[in-house]
């Protein structure tokens, strides 16, 4: 479990606050999406689950683990995996595969065993035909893949992704996003997904909306994605399909704001009849 305990943050003292009173608590194996307007604190807080930011006020706890205890740090990382907007940024090696074995290496891990887990990693992310080649070769989408296999060597109990397919051409967006909720469903890694696309996170066990720092919403998705004015409030653009609601709203057509998929639109439609 990841514990969030009246959590406050700013860059300099005497500066306005960045986080202002955070409490949440995420569990083993959840899908969590996190969402706020530009400039409202997410990478901030995303830095805050691995100790890269430690709060000026409040603990961050991870499976009981103080991110403030720099002697708990290492184990703090290694539960939490941090995966940024953009490969370029996470990348430091010239060969696929020496790149994902590189946090293995500094860990002091056995040769064998560091092939073992780079195989298995590169595989997870199907990029293991790519393992021989320079990472500039590649794709932004195939970069983010190898960065993202890089974090699951260590296997890693939550991964924050901080919009992991905001920086990649449409079609590696799409597989990231299913490799990652793979991740989840199939091995159990809490995914921590801070996103503009609510499209990304429809699945997600709930949502955490951040606005001025604070935390505005913390709900199933079934219970905020239709409701267009938390979206206007937060800006956020709302799923296609809110904004399809609004407009038949606005004819007198009534909806339940729980009908956001696009199925339950057509259930909806068909009973107006
Ligand atoms: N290193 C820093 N030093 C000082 N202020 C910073 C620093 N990094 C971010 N800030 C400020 O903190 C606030 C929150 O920034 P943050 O990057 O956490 O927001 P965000 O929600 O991730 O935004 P975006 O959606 O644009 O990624 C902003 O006002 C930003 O200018
Ligand atoms: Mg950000």
């Amino acid at each position: 479990m990841i514990e969030f305990v009246n959590v406050h943050y700013y860059y300099k003292e005497n500066s306005s606050l960045i986080l202002n009173n955070i409490s949440f608590t995420i569990n083993k194996g959840e899908f969590i999406g996190i969402v706020g307007r530009n400039g409202s604190g997410k990478s901030t807080l995303a830095r805050m689950f691995n100790g890269i930011l430690i709060p000026s006020k409040g603990k961050v706890l991870v499976d009981g683990l103080d991110t403030r205890k720099a002697e708990d740090l290492i184990k703090i990382r290694r539960k939490v995996g941090l995966l940024l907007p953009n490969p370029d940024n996470q990348i430091v090696s010239s060969v696929v595969e020496e790149d994902v074995a590189f946090g293995l290496e500094n860990l002091g891990i056995k040769p064998e065993e560091i092939r073992l887990q780079v195989d298995e990693a590169l595989k997870l992310v199907e990029m293991e035909e790519f393992k021989k080649h320079p990472p500039y070769l590649l794709s932004g989408g195939q970069k983010q893949r190898v960065a993202l296999a890089g974090i699951l060597a260590l296997k890693p109990d939550y991964l924050v992704l901080d919009e992991p397919t905001s920086m990649i051409e449409p079609e590696g967006r799409k597989l990231i996003t299913g490799l990652l909720k793979q991740i989840n469903s199939e091995l159990g890694v809490a995914l921590i997904w801070i996103t503009h696309d609510l499209e990304e996170i429809i699945e997600a066990d709930r949502i955490l909306v951040v606005a001025n720092g604070k935390v505005k919403e913390y709900k199933k998705p079934k219970e905020l994605l239709g409701k267009a004015d938390i979206w206007k409030e937060a800006g956020i653009e709302p799923l296609a399909i809110t904004q399809f609601m609004q407009n038949l709203k606005q004819y007198g057509i009534d909806f339940k704001p729980e009908e956001f998929t696009v199925q339950e639109m057509v259930d909806f439609l068909c009973r107006l009849k």
